[in-house]
């Protein structure tokens, strides 16, 4: 075969693919020979970037110690941002990272609930501000410890809810020969179950009983309506809702007034003073000074602390307390955590000295019409643990 000249090849294969490129449309012309560019031996960077950022994404996954709790993430944003930053402040971030700087074995799972229960322990050991956290809705609604609650009211014998019966008919008896109850509009705040709504009721009152409670409020209903007695029973909160207006006597029994905190206390004052009709009176009783110095300091821990109490279901329970002895303040601290859940119960109490209660209600603009010692004609002395009081706002 003869010899082709040299540059045949060359020349034939331009001169086909001239034919083919004007064959084809000029789009893809323009596509093939920017891909002619590209070198043969170089692979295409798209396919390299994504499994190199999935590649990337499972290592933050695995290593960081924010995602490797995914399961246990806060769901809302804002609570995991605040988790995020608490992660952060608490050091989890650091001692991950210090772990595996130096070699140590890395379980971020066991680290997460160390440093939580860590947490969670300094936390309940620590002294938190008088009054800067307010819980007691809790205790008197969370359904299964409302139930205990209505339990100890109902037991005549018991102080933990309500006096034992017979005090409270003696205080109802001391109350009356103060006031005279007859045919007086009362509303008593706190009622409970209504064990002085009832008495109130039976001496002549017309009653207003008044509570957030609504698992005592059924109860005190039904009594009420079992033992047909005319007794209006509103579901509130008296530190919120709007007070039955127009009373003669407006009754805060059991202390209930040293479980709010100061600015709590003088807005109800407040509120009372505006619900009372002219001339009306308070009546309440506190806790002294007696009562302050008994209390000391103690700290438990009880699998079903106070005999299940606290749930229905099993837990653990940890209560400690605390005095705060410049502000005569006391806090019962409770942690109670479950198998799925952990929550707490602050019990905040203020004791007053005759002179503090009678400063407090004054502020208020209540003039004090009786300062007596429980519920007898006596002053109070100083080793009184309780203090009655009748204002009559001013
Ligand atoms: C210690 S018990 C006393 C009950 C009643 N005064 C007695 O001595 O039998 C306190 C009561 O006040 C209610 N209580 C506490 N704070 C309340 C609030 N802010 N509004 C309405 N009721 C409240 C509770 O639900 C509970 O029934």
């Amino acid at each position: 075969m003869p010899e082709k000249p040299r540059g045949f090849d060359k020349l034939a294969r331009a001169s086909l693919d001239a034919g083919a490129q004007r064959r084809r449309p000029v789009g893809v012309r323009a596509r093939q020979s920017a891909i002619e560019s590209i070198p043969a031996a170089s692979p295409p960077k798209r396919n390299r970037v994504i499994p190199l950022f999935l590649l990337f994404l499972l290592f933050l996954l695995l290593s960081s110690p924010f995602f490797s709790f995914l399961p246990l993430l806060p769901k809302t944003p804002n609570t995991r941002r605040l988790w995020f930053r608490q992660s952060i402040e608490s050091g989890q971030f650091r001692t991950s990272v210090t772990m595996s700087l130096n070699g140590r074995p890395l379980n971020l799972l066991a680290l997460r609930y160390t440093q939580l229960m860590f947490r969670n322990l300094l936390d309940l050991a620590s002294r938190p501000e008088c009054f800067s956290v307010l819980t007691s809705k809790r205790l008197w609604t969370d359904p299964h410890v409302a139930k205990q609650m209505l339990r100890f009211h109902l037991d005549a014998k018991s102080a933990l809810a309500s006096r034992p019966a017979d005090q409270i008919d003696q205080a109802v008896a001391w109350l009356d020969a103060q006031v005279s109850l007859k045919g007086r509009r009362v509303t008593d705040l706190g009622c409970g179950p209504g064990l002085y709504a009832e008495r109130f009721h039976d001496y002549g009152a017309a009653v207003i009983g008044l509570d957030w409670s609504a698992t005592s409020l059924e109860y005190a209903k039904n009594k009420a309506s079992a033992t047909d007695r005319q007794i209006t029973y509103l579901l509130a909160d008296y530190t919120a809702d709007r007070l039955p207006s127009g009373s003669d006597l407006i009754a805060l029994i059991y202390c209930d007034f040293c479980a709010l905190s100061p600015q709590q206390r003088r807005m109800l004052l407040q509120r009372i003073r505006e619900a009372l009709a002219p001339g009306g009176r308070l009546a309440m009783d506190v806790l002294a000074m007696p009562a302050f110095e008994q209390f000391e300091e103690t700290a438990q821990i009880e699998h079903r602390l106070m005999d299940g109490f606290w749930s229905a279901s099993d837990y653990v329970g940890a209560k400690k307390t605390f005095k705060y002895v410049r502000e005569h303040v006391t806090l019962e601290r409770y942690l109670i955590v479950e198998r799925d859940r952990q929550w707490s119960v602050y019990n905040w109490l203020q004791y007053f000295s005759p002179s503090s209660l009678t400063q407090e209600l004054t502020a208020a603009g209540f003039e004090i019409e009786r300062l007596s010692r429980g519920f007898s004609d006596h002053q109070p002395t100083a080793a009184d643990e309780l203090i009655m009081l009748l204002a009559r706002a001013a």
